[in-house]
């Protein structure tokens, strides 16, 4: 198992590409699904997340082929309708096959996926949703069977809260279904609006009514699309997050800045401050903001954050804020509503001299002059990322094990890293 040695304390410069967004390409990659024939992804990252969804995708019958950054979907074959649990256990978005499955081929059977690292994570609402467009489901031998022999039917779907995942699944079944949808408190997430661009390409009838609302009108189907897929704002908010935990000025390029706004009011309020610019030529009205550079704070000021739904302050940048707010002069909190659990990572950030404690969902963080180096463990996706933070500005040298979880949602994160000055090796 490969693991990072860091060796601490330099200082990053320069600018860094942030890539496509793991979590917007992995539905619009299933959702290839609802049409019979090839889809082309541009601006596609290299990482195991991706790898196990084409491996889903393969074992259903299609064909998935990578060229540099771009990925092509063949969907003519399928002719498989079960997602194993080797694979569910693997990627936990393996849910999301359910609904194209349904709407397409009126069966699915996905095995359920079980808890993982940062919490239960329950699918009762992506199953409630299914019933609601007429699917009978069955849960036995741990698999998910839904089957609707006449097709899905329209209806009307409403979240008791939010879900990124429920939303996304009901929404790739809802635009083959029969008749009318009205989705209700949908997940307003960058992703969801992408796959939401990307099932207009295909011909899917999906309007935005109210906020938090979606119309769908069922179609009979779908065809294929050629879709750049959007920056990663989890990937640009941990590499602004880099640079200000070494105070270090960098600029990250093919980002979007309006998707971080929650990341960068709460570094503002830490003390760091940003200049946002376009990279791209052109008349100045047309051009598009795509740069941020980062001018870190000298002194930083302690911070309190509440994890929410987007707008609010992202779940998946929760690990990696609070490595950044051990380094502040006092005292801050962070409350993860999203995933009460999701804090494996501070037991391993003490063992590099934090000072935080964690009760009912609430890390409680007493800044410290500094972290020194020290052996530790990644324990999921951005726990890891939050370690390397921990390590690049550590004392010394922090040898991370299990740097696996890294490799799924980061794409070569020590070569990038590595480019702007850090000292990471993996070994
Ligand atoms: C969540 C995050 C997403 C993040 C991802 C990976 C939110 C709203 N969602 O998405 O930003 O990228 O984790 O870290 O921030 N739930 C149920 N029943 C369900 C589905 C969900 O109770 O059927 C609960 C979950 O346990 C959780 C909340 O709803 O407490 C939000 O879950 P959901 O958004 O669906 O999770 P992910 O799609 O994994």
């Amino acid at each position: 198992m490969d693991s990072f040695i860091i060796k601490g304390q330099n200082k990053l410069q320069g600018t860094v590409k942030v890539s496509g967004a793991k979590n917007a390409i992995l539905p619009i990659m299933i959702a290839s699904l609802l049409t019979s024939g090839k889809s082309i992804l541009t601006n596609v990252p290299s990482l195991n997340d991706l790898k196990n969804t084409a491996h889903l995708l393969r074992f259903l019958g299609a064909k998935v082929e990578t060229e540099l950054d771009q990925m092509a979907i063949d969907t003519v074959a399928v002719h498989h309708y079960v997602a194993p649990y080797e694979l569910v256990n693997k990627m936990r978005a393996s849910i999301y096959v359910l609904g194209p499955l349904l709407a397409r081929f009126k069966y699915a059977e996905v095995a359920l996926p079980g808890g993982c690292a940062i919490g239960t994570r329950p699918v009762d609402l992506h199953l409630m949703a299914m019933e609601k467009l007429g699917a009978k489901i069955k849960i036995e031998h741990g698999y998910i069977s839904a089957e609707c022999p006449d097709g899905l039917r329209g209806g009307i779907i409403e979240f008791p809260f939010i879900t990124v995942g429920a939303t996304a699944n009901c929404l790739m079944a809802a635009v083959l279904a029969k008749g009318e949808t009205l989705i209700k408190n949908t997940a307003q997430e960058p992703d969801i609006d992408s796959l939401i661009d990307c099932l207009i390409l295909m011909g899917a009838k999906i309007e935005k009514i109210n906020k938090n609302d979606l119309h769908v009108i069922g179609v009979d189907e779908l065809k294929p699309f050629t879709m750049e897929m959007i920056p990663d704002r989890i990937e640009a908010g941990t590499l602004l997050l880099a640079a200000a935990i070494t105070k270090s000025s960098i600029t990250i390029t093919n980002c979007e800045p309006n998707h971080l706004e929650a990341l960068l009011i709460k570094m503002e309020q830490a003390g760091c401050r940003f200049e946002i610019s376009s990279s791209l030529q052109g008349d100045i009205k047309q051009k598009k903001a795509n740069q941020i550079k980062i001018h870190p704070a000298v002194s930083i000021n302690p911070v309190d954050i509440v994890t929410e739904p987007y707008p609010g302050f992202p779940t998946d940048l929760q690990a990696q804020f609070l490595a950044y707010l051990c380094l502040a002069r006092g005292k801050s909190h962070i409350k993860e509503t999203i995933f009460p659990d999701r804090f494996m990572h501070v037991s391993e950030l003490n063992r590099l001299g934090a000072d935080i404690h964690v009760k009912d969902g609430m890390a409680i963080i007493n800044g410290v002059s500094g972290f020194s180096g020290a052996e530790v463990m990644a324990t999921d996706l951005r726990a890891s990322a939050t370690l390397v933070l921990a390590g690049l500005a550590a004392e010394g040298t922090t040898k991370i094990s299990r740097i696996y979880h890294i490799d799924r949602g980061y794409e070569k994160i020590e070569q990038k890293l590595n480019n702007l000055g850090a000292d990471i090796k993996r070994c």
